[in-house]
């Protein structure tokens, strides 16, 4: 192809925080797709606060990131060559494109997108993996019901500011919390969330008592940790918990608590996760209702870029620091 790839690939496992030591960027020659495969020339990559949970080793929902290995990331990027009958070139396609400029993959592991009608950026965002979360963490694991009080953290993020918006959309008060008064303006404005807590400066507990007078139905959890105590400690009667994430920990040498979870069996509580991957099958139908939402202005997709392909050290810490509004993806390319 004569074209050079430039690769971010795992070069030791962290502890804590990844730094430059985590990473090694190489270079090397763009093969020749084979048969049923295409040349990717990635355009965007997403950045996703799980990415240091695949650099660990042991057991999870997806193997780790072996070291030497091209890290994991999903991207949207466009088709420049094709051994395969049903991509052409200039074809824009989303998948495990990994933290790289071009990717040589299998046409069967990757789809192709539309940006007629939403940038491309949404594809990584309301259209992609944060909307599906959001969509069946809150809807078939939350079960919220018109007139509940449905709590979300994390919630100027990615996953958390579409799940609290779905939540209105439905019928339900949202109430975000999140970190900073920025992001609080955020969510009682542009995505008009009932309330919001800025867990940096207040007593969670507190605010979360006085602002649900009746405690929480659903608590949507992206962050883990204190928060996560918090929450238990003011459920309604019945309340769902979707563990969703559990960002505040996935730097941590072992998960902290949740101490108070006897709460769950005075409050007849029920607290599940869920792998949203199990829901692959149902995309298509939570994707024609989620773009529906967007047509009509119910749902703000809301993507933060940081370009440059070499900043993915830097950047991919933002998500840790609470320095990303929205969705955090990487630009690689030109576009
Ligand atoms: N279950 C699934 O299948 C699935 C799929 C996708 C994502 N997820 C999970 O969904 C969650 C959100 O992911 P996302 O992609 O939407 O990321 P995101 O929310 O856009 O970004 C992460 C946010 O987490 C907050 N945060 C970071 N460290 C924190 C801490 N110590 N305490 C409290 N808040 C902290 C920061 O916001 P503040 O400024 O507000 O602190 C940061 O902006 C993650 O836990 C992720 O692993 C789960």
């Amino acid at each position: 192809m004569n074209l050079t790839n430039q690769q971010f690939r795992l070069a030791n496992r962290p502890t804590g925080l990844p730094d430059r030591d985590t990473w090694e960027l190489t270079e090397e020659a763009v093969p020749d797709p084979g048969d049923g495969e295409l040349v990717v020339e990635a355009l965007y990559v997403s950045l996703d606060p799980a990415m240091r949970t695949w650099l660990n080793e042991g057991e999870s929902y997806v193997p780790p990131v072996g070291v030497g290995e091209v890290m994991r990331a999903l991207g949207v990027g466009q088709v420049i060559a094709s051994r395969d009958a049903s991509f052409e070139e200039g074809d824009h396609v989303t998948g495990l494109v990994g933290v790289q400029r071009y990717a040589v993959v299998p046409a069967k592991r990757v789809v192709k997108v539309d940006d007629s009608l939403v940038p491309l950026t949404c594809h990584l965002n309301a259209l992609g993996i944060p909307g599906m979360t959001a969509y069946f963490g809150l809807l078939e694991i939350g079960h919220p019901n018109a007139g509940e009080t449905v709590v979300v953290s994390a919630a100027a993020g990615a996953v958390g500011s579409l799940a609290g918006q779905i939540a209105r959309i439905k019928g339900c008060r949202a109430i975000g919390i999140a970190g900073g008064e920025e992001k609080c303006r955020l969510l009682t404005g542009e995505y008009g969330f009932d309330a919001a807590i800025d867990y940096k400066t207040a007593d969670v507990s507190r605010e979360l008592r006085r602002l649900c007078p009746d405690g929480i139905d659903v608590f949507f959890d992206n962050v883990g940790g204190a928060i996560l105590e918090a929450a238990l400690r003011n459920l309604a009667r019945g309340a769902r918990i979707v563990i969703c994430g559990a960002v505040s920990q996935y730097n941590e040498r072992s998960m902290a608590g949740p101490r108070n979870y006897m709460n769950l069996l005075v409050k007849r509580a029920r607290m599940e996760g869920f792998v949203i991957f199990d829901y692959a099958d149902r995309y298509a139908e939570a994707g024609r209702e989620l773009a529906g939402w967007i047509a009509s202005g119910q749902l703000i997709s809301r993507e933060h870029v940081v370009a440059g392909l070499e900043t993915f050290p830097e950047t991919l810490l933002m998500l840790y620091r609470g320095e990303n509004i929205g969705k955090l993806v990487l630009g690689v390319g030109a576009d």
